[in-house]
């Protein structure tokens, strides 16, 4: 059977389970894993409602760097702190496909994608002006929670967008985000990460979405890998989830036989099986 997963993130707003619902069904129709889960990924990043390429968290300096990655068995490519792309997904697969590199950060990785004709473009929407400055004054006022306070998250931080599939007996991943907010300049989280974010290997592929600075202390993603053929992929996922307790937290994951969504908060997200 193939499969494909998608998630929009941590987030209870209810249109956008209404597109990964469309956004699911349309990349299905890609010839390859790879092309599905990073079709997908690009119709997030194009959907200001996400916080992914166009609709990107803005940070407390006022600037949008964006993280993403794909993952095949055997290969990956991901950008770190990109700027000024539309689709940094796009990105990472040029840097997988097109370079000799696994990954490229900042400046490096906004040259290479100039190089690649990846043309300037502003990432920047109202929304996230205006989250931003809530988050400000909130900040400001002392009334913020924590970081890790799950309100906190709901209202604020969620949105990473992901994609996971098994397509003619081939496995693929593709991540991106914004990033939390507010975070600083230069902070990357669990995306780009191989083994915390993203990972997927000849067994099936994982993506998380939540707190990165978490998920990478438990490289989650490749925990989830590891266990899979030992007992139901469900199992394993939501045992992980467990992990985290109040922590916002989700995944997605397909094996040859099992696709699986997990969250301790509400995640978008749509499975899709033929
Ligand atoms: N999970 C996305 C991030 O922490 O940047």
């Amino acid at each position: 059977m193939d499969f494909i997963v998608l998630h929009g993130g941590l987030s209870k707003r209810e249109e956008l389970q209404k597109h990964v619902e469309k956004y699911a069904e349309l990349a299905f129709e890609e010839p390859t894993a790879l092309d599905a889960v990073v079709k997908a990924v690009v119709f997030m990043e194009d959907d200001p409602l996400y916080n992914a390429g166009t609709g990107s968290n803005i940070r407390v300096d006022g600037s949008i760097q964006m993280d993403a990655a794909v993952m095949v068995p055997g290969d990956f490519g991901a950008v770190i702190n990109i700027e000024n792309v539309k689709n940094p997904v796009l990105v990472a697969l040029d840097v997988m496909k097109k370079s000799p590199h696994m990954i490229l950060a900042g400046d490096g990785a906004i040259e290479f994608a100039r190089k690649l004709g990846h043309a300037p473009h502003n990432p920047i929407t109202a929304a996230a002006v205006e989250k931003r400055k809530r988050t400000l004054e909130r900040l400001r006022s002392g009334e913020l929670p924590e970081y890790y306070n799950p309100s906190f998250f709901k209202e604020f931080l969620g949105d990473t967008v992901g994609a996971v599939a098994y397509i003619n007996g081939e496995f693929a991943a593709a991540v991106s985000t914004g990033g939390t907010s507010l975070t600083l300049r230069g902070r990357v989280g669990d995306s780009p990460i191989p083994g915390s974010g993203i990972y997927c290997g000849d067994k099936g592929a994982v993506v998380a979405t939540g707190i990165g600075e978490e998920i990478m202390r438990r490289t989650l993603a490749y925990r989830i890998y590891s266990q899979i053929g030992d007992r139901p992929l469900e199992e394993i996922c939501r045992e992980e989830i467990e992990r985290f307790g109040d922590i916002p937290v989700g995944v997605i994951a397909v094996s040859e036989n099992e696709a699986a969504a997990v969250s301790n908060m509400i995640m978008p997200h749509h499975i899709v099986r033929r």
